[in-house]
């Protein structure tokens, strides 16, 4: 189960992300639960390399850049009925597009950018605006340069039983 495998991958090959499993990250990222169904994303897909690797430049947190191959950035319209849940959708939607890269044996990882403002302003000044829309996270793409190993994160501990 994807769950179970999903690691963040900041290494890849040079092979190139396909069309039709860029096409399956957005599906699997508008099948995302959110509030009222509101929906709040909107996509940017960007294999432009040269425009990837000026972006890993901007600090630590995009090293995964140096050699990603695709780049989506998820943008979140500010038009929605209920703003105080769009982060959470936001979430979820993030996190579906990671599981399914992990079902098609591609390597991800996500990047904050929401709600750093210096670095929300940076992405719309390489990517242009999206009309009523924000930046919210990036997310690498790529074929993993070594094998995905994931350990449990399983804590007992973490878990509270309710009691009469
Ligand atoms: C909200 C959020 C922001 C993150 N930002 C970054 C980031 O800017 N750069 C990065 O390389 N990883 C980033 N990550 C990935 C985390 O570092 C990673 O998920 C965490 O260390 C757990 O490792 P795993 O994804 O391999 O399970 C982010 C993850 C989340 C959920």
């Amino acid at each position: 189960m994807s769950i179970f495998k999903r690691v963040s991958v900041r290494e890849f090959t040079e092979e190139a992300v396909a069309d039709s499993d860029i096409e399956m990250i957005l599906r699997a990222g508008m099948q995302a639960p959110s509030a009222v169904n509101q929906q709040p994303w909107e996509f940017l897909v960007c294999k432009d390399l040269a425009v990837i690797r000026s972006l890993a430049e901007t600090g630590g947190y995009a090293r995964s850049l140096k050699t990603a191959q695709a780049l989506l950035v998820l943008y979140y319209r500010e038009t929605v009925s209920h703003p105080m849940f769009t982060m959470q959708d936001m979430g979820a939607c993030a996190e579906n597009c990671l599981l399914e890269a992990t079902a098609l044996n591609l390597g991800a990882v996500w990047m904050g950018i929401a709600p750093k403002e210096d670095r929300m302003s940076l992405i719309e000044d390489i990517f242009g605006k999206i009309p009523n829309a924000k930046p919210f996270c990036l997310i690498a793409l790529g074929h993993p340069k070594t094998d995905i190993k994931q350990t449990s994160r399983y804590d007992q501990a973490r878990i509270h039983y309710y009691k009469k």
